[in-house]
Order: C-alpha cells, then structure tokens, then sequence
C-alpha cells in the first residue's frame, strides 16, 4: 500500500510540476527554474523511485519508519518549492521555510536509506 501512496501522489506532483513548466515556457519569464526543477525531481522523480524501491522489496514497506518517509517526502517536497519558490520570486525574508525544508529532506532520505540498508 505504501508503495502505491508513493507513486499516487508523485504523478500529481508531476502534473503541477509540468503546469510551472507550461507557465514558464509560455510567459517566458523562467524566474522559477528552480522550484519547477525540485518540485519534479523531488515530487515526481524521487517519490516515484522511493515508490519503486518500497514495492521491489516489500520488507522495507513494513516498518513505522516507512510510513514517516512518506509524510516526510511531501513536507520536503512543498516546504522545498514554496521556499524555493518564494525566494526566487523576490521574497528572501522567507527562506527560513527553504532551509527547515532542506533538513527535512537529509532527515527523511537518511531514514531511507537506512531502511535501504537494513533490509536490502
Ligand atoms: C510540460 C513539461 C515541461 C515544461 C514545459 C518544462 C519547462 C521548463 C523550462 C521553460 C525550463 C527552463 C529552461 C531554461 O531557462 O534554461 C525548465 C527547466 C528544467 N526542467 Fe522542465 N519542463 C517540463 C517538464 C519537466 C520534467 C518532467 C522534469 C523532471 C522530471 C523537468 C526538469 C527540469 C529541470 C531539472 C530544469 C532545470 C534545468 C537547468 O538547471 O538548466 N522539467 N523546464
Ligand atoms: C536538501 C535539499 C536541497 C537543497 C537545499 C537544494 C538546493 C539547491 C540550490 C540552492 C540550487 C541552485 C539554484 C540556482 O540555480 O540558483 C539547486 C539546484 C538544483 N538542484 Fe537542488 N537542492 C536540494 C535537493 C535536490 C534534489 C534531491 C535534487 C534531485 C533529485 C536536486 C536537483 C537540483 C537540480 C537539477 C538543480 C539545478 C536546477 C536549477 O538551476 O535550479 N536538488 N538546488
């Protein structure tokens, strides 16, 4: 199940991914490189392999740990792109949410990496 949550949510992080693309490409204004940039390879990209990976070896699905990674993921991947996001739109005073996020994210692909590890 928790495999399947992983890829679910992914493929909608691409879509929102692909409309910031669709909205830089078309106003051609690319200010918000990076925020399209983590949102897809933070929300789509890794979500989807983590997915993969908790799918391919079930045994790493199991644990509570697991189940953080996957509510870790999504405040890295939104507290990522709108801290990324703000920053890049002419807002610096907020990167505190970018940095809190950033460890967030060391945090929840440590855990999983350790699950990678334990298990695999
Ligand atoms: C509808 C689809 C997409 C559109 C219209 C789009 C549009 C764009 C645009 C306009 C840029 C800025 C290019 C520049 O000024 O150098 C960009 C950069 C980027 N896009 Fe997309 N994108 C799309 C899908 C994706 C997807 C699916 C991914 C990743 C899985 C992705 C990853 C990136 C990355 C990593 C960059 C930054 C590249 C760099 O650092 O030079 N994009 N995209
Ligand atoms: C702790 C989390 C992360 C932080 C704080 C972070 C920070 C940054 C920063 C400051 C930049 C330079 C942006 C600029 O052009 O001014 C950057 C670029 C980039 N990062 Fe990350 N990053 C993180 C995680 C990741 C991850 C996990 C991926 C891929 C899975 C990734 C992919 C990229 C790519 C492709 C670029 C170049 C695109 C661009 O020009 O914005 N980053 N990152």
């Amino acid at each position: 199940m928790l495999a399947e949550k992983f890829i679910k949510s992914a493929v909608i992080y691409l879509i929102i991914g692909l409309l910031l693309g669709l909205y830089m490409a078309m106003t051609q204004d690319h200010s918000q490189i990076p925020a399209h940039a983590h949102l897809n390879l933070l929300g789509w990209v890794t979500m989807a392999l983590m997915g993969l990976v908790y799918k391919s070896w079930p045994p790493i699905s199991v644990s509570k740990i697991a189940a953080l990674t996957y509510w870790l993921s999504h405040i890295s991947v939104i507290g990522l792109t709108i801290g990324i996001g703000l920053i890049y739109a002419g807002y610096p005073e907020y990167e505190p949410i970018a940095a809190v996020s950033s460890i967030v994210v060391l945090i929840n692909v440590s855990l999983f990496a350790v699950l990678v590890h334990r298990n695999l």
